[in-house]
């Protein structure tokens, strides 16, 4: 049950607070309204082009924007700066091996380097990936590589207002139908995504992952997982699942891991650390071949673009990511914030995610048109408001279909508030909450944006737009 719902029921209030404390602060500043029309006119209405100095709460991604703890700040003064061998590179490997059970560890400098090396491996030119709905640059790496991608998630989670528990799931049937239509040599592997960012941060269930292992053990087919926010879906799975409350977040994950082949990370997010990523593979070969690549791209094999500091505070993020008072406080955070908004009847996606609130543009702006941006209005009108840095999800990030031209059409049309971890307090989010109630009390007279420059690749980092 929420805390707010608990506060209305019980007759003693029990409030959850963070199990940590603040030692260290960084000042924030407060910015006037003329300040933030100069400063969105500039960025082209595109909140990733701002100067984060111009921004008072900075909700743009959990991407490399949490706090460390003392002791991750204790391990970066213990880095060794060695090109080759380094011991927080053993570290760091011991770590993943322990927490998440893959065999081999590959380091890179951040997630996308782990989705280049998987999908120069292991996708061979015309091949199919499905996975559980998109992402974007592991969408883009597969392409590169020469696949396919194809979209086998339950309907449900194109849908903002259903109320699956599990709207990450992987559509057997969907699958089956694929392999039915390319054969089990058609596919590459199958993209797995634990907490589907482009969803909501809904998660994938414990059964739902069995499941699929079996499906694709009957095929051969290899199954990769995308363990970005892996720790927050076996929070998910505690909460939810029949079978599971009573084991650990860490435990969850393990088995999580176990129904898949191997694993890539952007340890920026779950991990708690700023930057870093890794590449896990329970295959030797597949493994063998990842490791040569490394070199190519990244760095040497045991550091793969991170200092010896960055693996050592990365080593020690893996281990108290995986505290279920963490995780149980961080999920709480995030549902707090949706809570106030649901309260307000302003439209989110439902059931409340795992790393962000995801405001429903289409039913908030029921007058604009997608090509009108909707997600990406609501994101420069919130931070018009107050300072308050969002992001979109919605047509400019689907992008453009490569084999077409035109834009890709998603149904779901989302502005994202995007808590980091271990950074905000309850205030802050009630900062946010107010903010955008006001900009949801002016909607009516809202007009939408139109793009004036558009790059090639993954367009919402960089493009502009233009009141329309
Ligand atoms: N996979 C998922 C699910 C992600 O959310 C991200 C990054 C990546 C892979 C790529 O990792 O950024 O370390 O190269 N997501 C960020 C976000 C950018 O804001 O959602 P990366």
């Amino acid at each position: 049950m929420s805390n707010l719902q608990t506060m209305g029921q019980q007759h003693g209030r029990r409030s959850w607070a963070e199990p940590w404390k603040i030692k260290m602060v960084e000042p924030i500043k407060m910015t006037s309204a003329d300040d933030r029309k100069r400063a969105l006119s500039e960025a082209g209405y595109n909140t990733f082009l701002l100067r984060s100095d111009d921004v008072y709460i900075d909700l743009l991604t959990d991407s490399g924007t949490s706090a460390m703890s003392d002791r991750q700040w204790a391990g970066i003064m213990l880095g060794d700066e060695a090109y080759a061998g380094s011991r927080n590179f053993y570290h760091l490997e011991a770590a993943v091996q322990t927490h998440y059970g893959y065999r081999f560890v590959v380091p890179t400098h951040q997630g996308r380097g782990a989705e280049n090396l998987i999908s120069q491996v292991a996708i061979k030119r015309g091949q199919y990936v499905p996975g559980n709905m998109y992402f974007t640059t592991t969408r883009l790496h597969q392409e590169l590589a020469g696949g396919i991608f194809a979209d086998v998630i339950i309907d449900a989670a194109h849908d903002s207002q259903d109320l699956h528990p599990f709207k990450g799931d992987v559509d057997l049937d969907k699958l089956r139908a694929l392999i039915d239509k390319v054969g089990a040599d058609g596919i590459a592997y199958i993209s797995l995504a634990a907490t589907v960012n482009m969803a909501g941060g809904q998660p994938v269930s414990m059964a739902n992952a069995r499941a699929l292992r079996e499906l694709c053990n009957r095929h051969g087919i290899r199954v990769y997982l995308d363990a970005t926010r892996l720790v927050e879906n076996a929070y998910f799975i505690q909460e939810r699942e029949p079978g599971y409350a009573d084991k650990t977040v860490s435990e969850i994950v393990k088995e999580f891991c176990g129904y898949t082949d191997g694993a890539w990370m952007s340890a920026k997010k779950d991990n708690l650390v700023n930057i870093g990523g890794w590449l896990a593979l329970n295959h030797e070969d597949v493994f063998e071949a990842a490791r040569n690549l490394v070199v190519v791209y990244e760095g040497l094999h045991t550091y793969g673009g991170m200092a010896g500091r960055d693996m050592e505070a990365l080593a020690i993020g893996i281990e108290e990511s995986m505290s279920d008072d963490h995780i149980r406080a961080r999920i709480g955070q995030v549902r707090y914030l949706g809570e106030l908004l649901e309260q307000w009847s302003i439209p989110i996606v439902r059931p409340i995610g795992g790393h962000a609130i995801f405001l429903d543009a289409r039913r908030f702006y029921p007058h604009l048109t997608q090509t009108d941006f909707p997600a990406q209005t609501l994101a420069a009108e919130l931070y018009l408001d107050s300072g308050v840095r969002s992001m979109e999800r919605g047509i400019v990030s689907a992008g453009r279909d490569p084999a077409t031209g035109d834009h890709r059409f998603p149904k779901l049309e989302l502005t994202r508030l995007t808590i980091p971890r271990r950074v905000y307090t309850q205030a802050h989010m009630d900062v946010v909450a107010e903010s955008v109630k006001a900009v949801y009390d002016h909607r009516d007279s809202t007009r939408g944006l139109r793009m004036v420059y558009e790059p090639q690749y993954l367009r919402f980092f960089q493009a502009r737009f233009e009141p329309a």
